[in-house]
């Protein structure tokens, strides 16, 4: 058993319930302790805790690496309520409702305030992190310009920074530069070649790019223009593939090494195959597919059989899926989908951290970060079976205040 030096900023949280998914997609879940120093785990064990350091008996709850949430559109301002109306074969008669999709979250968001914008992105982070979750991703693409794309990817840094400092709650920053697109053909070329031009002025925490390469989005060849483009300067790449039909979406995300691909309804069984040899993380979002009334679904069969690591995610945005509820994400999968319980537990921790590139997280394991999440619950799956309110209470700020 590892023993640690007594020192200012460790503590060790003894009677605990350990609960993590292994590297090899096992549950594992022990009663014992966790040590940690500074922002890391050092060392996990069952039987007696370390001597030497400040203890808190976590009283038999359950603890788990925070949940992630990899995939979101928190910068926007407006609604589309609108939308629902439309879709339901009603105009909105009330003219405070708009309609009109993407473009209409874009110009919302052009006529609101940076002040505006950094409040609504605030309250929707920390609405996160109420729901233990500790590792957050943000994406523009409510811009569809580089001018526009490059404001709100300042905006998502600052608040990123505050989201760290105020909540707790790391935030990683996505550039999704191809999101709707123009259909005359040259200005769409434009659209394109602009997109890539903000590649060199990224800001330097924004080290994701994501593409919506379906068949109301961009083709495959304008999804590998960019992200070729972006992987050529060290990006890491995400995609929105095939979401409302397939447009070889998930094809282009094995090529190219994508982390993840995201949505995937309509991924075809060789794209779902390249994935697994890719090792493409499939993203699922179970409040997009449903919104539209569509039924439409993610091959979880396919992904089982070839092999395919799966994270779940709320895609949090005022169209497809107007939801902060993580939680709720992961037992409509269940629910609708039937994925497991503990491939939805590992979809909320570590594949969704290996989808944003983190292996730094997501799991119990000495070097990780130590964001770690008590709950009074006694087993995960009741993080992802139900949305009950379980009252998670972030460990890394308790072991600020643990310090002696
Ligand atoms: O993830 N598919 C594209 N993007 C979003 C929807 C954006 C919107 O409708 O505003 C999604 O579903
Ligand atoms: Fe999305």
């Amino acid at each position: 058993m590892a023993r640690l030096a007594p020192e200012r900023d460790a503590v060790v949280f003894t009677n605990a319930t350990l609960a993590d998914v292994t590297a090899a997609r096992r549950l594992r879940i022990e009663s014992g302790w966790v040590a940690v120093r500074g922002s890391r785990i050092h060392a996990r064990g069952t039987g007696a805790p370390p001597r030497g350091l400040p203890q808190l008996d976590l009283e038999g709850r359950l603890v788990t690496a925070g949940l992630i949430e990899c995939h979101t559109h928190l910068l926007f301002a407006g609604n589309r309520v609108g939308d629902v109306l439309a879709r339901m074969g009603e105009a909105a008669a009330d003219g405070r409702l708009g309609a009109g999709g993407i473009r209409a979250t874009a110009a919302a968001t052009a006529a609101a305030s940076d002040e505006d914008l950094l409040e609504l992105l605030h309250r929707r982070l920390a609405a996160f992190a109420a729901q233990g979750v500790t590792t957050v991703e943000v994406k523009s693409g409510y811009g569809l310009t580089s001018a526009a794309e490059a404001r709100l990817l300042e905006l998502a840094v600052t608040g990123a920074h505050r989201a760290r400092r105020e909540l707790g709650v790391d935030v990683r920053v996505t550039y999704l530069g191809l999101h709707a697109l123009p259909r005359a053909p040259h200005a769409r070329h434009e659209a394109i070649e602009d997109a890539c031009a903000l590649l060199d002025r990224l800001p330097a925490e924004v080290r994701l790019v994501d593409a919506f390469v379906d068949p109301h989005a961009a083709t495959v060849a304008e999804g590998r223009r960019f992200l070729e483009a972006a992987r050529a300067r060290g990006l890491g790449v995400r995609l929105h593939a095939d979401q409302f039909g397939d447009a070889g979406g998930a094809l282009l995300a094995a090529e190219l090494g994508a982390l993840g691909a995201d949505h995937l309804d309509h991924a075809s069984p060789e794209g779902v195959r390249a994935l697994a040899r890719a090792q493409t993380v499939a993203v699922v979002t179970p409040f997009a597919s449903i919104h539209g009334g569509t039924q439409s679904r993610p091959p979880v069969e396919q992904f089982r059989r070839a092999g395919v690591r799966i994270a779940c995610s709320s895609d949090a945005n005022p169209g497809t899926a107007p939801s902060v509820a993580v939680r709720t994400a992961a037992l409509l999968a269940l629910a609708l989908w039937q994925l497991h319980p503990l491939e939805l537990f590992a979809g909320l921790t570590r594949e969704a951290g290996r989808a944003l590139g983190l292996t730094d997280r997501g799991a119990i394991e000495p070097a990780m970060r130590a964001d770690l999440v008590a709950w009074d619950a006694s087993h995960p799956y009741e993080l992802v079976a139900t949305d009950l309110p379980l009252a998670p209470i972030v460990l890394t700020r308790l072991a600020d205040e643990a310090q002696p």
